[in-house]
C-alpha cells in the first residue's frame, strides 16, 4: 500500500522563481532517495502539490512542508491510502505556469498527456478526479492573473 496527500498552498510574495526551482532540486533529490514520487504544480501564486510513498515518509515529509515559511495557507485536499502511485516515475514533476504564453502552453500540453496516460483504473480514483479538478481551477484562475 501507498499514501497519496494532495494540497495547495499560496506562495509567500517574495519567493522567486529562481528559489522555487532551487527548492524543488533539493526535494527531487530528497523524494528520489525516500521512494517519494508526485507532481507540483505552480501557477505563479499558488502550489498544488500530490506526494506518494510509504506512509511513514509521507507523514513526515509532509509535517516539514506545512512548516515551510516560504508559502501558507496550506489546504490539505485529500489525505489517503492508495493500492498505486499516480507518478510512478517522477521524484517529482514540476509544471509551473508565470505568464510566458508558450511555455505555459507547452506545460499544460504535458500535464494533459499525463494524466490521459494512466490507466483507467487509476481514471476512477479519487486521488487522480481531486488532482485533475484542481489542476484545472489553478489553471483557469492563473488566466486571470496579472503579470
Ligand atoms: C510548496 C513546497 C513544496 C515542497 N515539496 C517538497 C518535496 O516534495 N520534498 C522535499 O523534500 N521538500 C519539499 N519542500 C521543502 C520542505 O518544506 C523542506 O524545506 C525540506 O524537506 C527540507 O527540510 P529540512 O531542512 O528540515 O530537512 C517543499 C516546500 C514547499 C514550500
Amino acid at each position: 500500500m501507498f499514501y497519496s496527500i494532495i494540497y495547495q498552498s499560496k506562495a509567500k510574495a517574495e519567493f522567486t522563481i529562481a528559489q522555487i526551482d532551487m527548492m524543488l532540486l533539493k526535494a527531487k533529490q530528497f523524494n528520489k532517495t525516500h521512494n517519494i514520487s508526485g507532481c507540483i504544480i505552480y501557477n505563479g501564486h499558488k502550489f498544488l502539490q500530490i506526494i506518494e510513498g510509504q506512509k511513514a515518509d509521507i507523514i513526515k515529509l509532509y509535517a516539514k512542508i506545512k512548516a515551510d515559511q516560504r508559502h501558507e495557507n496550506v489546504i490539505t485536499l485529500i489525505e489517503t491510502s492508495t493500492h498505486d502511485t499516480l507518478w510512478d516515475d517522477w521524484s517529482m514533476a514540476f509544471y509551473k505556469f508565470t505568464g510566458d504564453a508558450t511555455k505555459d502552453q507547452h506545460n499544460h500540453m504535458l500535464l494533459d498527456l499525463y494524466f490521459n496516460a494512466v490507466s483507467d483504473h487509476q481514471k476512477s480514483s479519487e486521488v487522480y478526479n481531486i488532482l485533475r479538478e484542481n489542476v484545472s481551477q489553478l489553471l483557469t484562475s492563473n488566466k486571470q492573473r496579472i503579470y
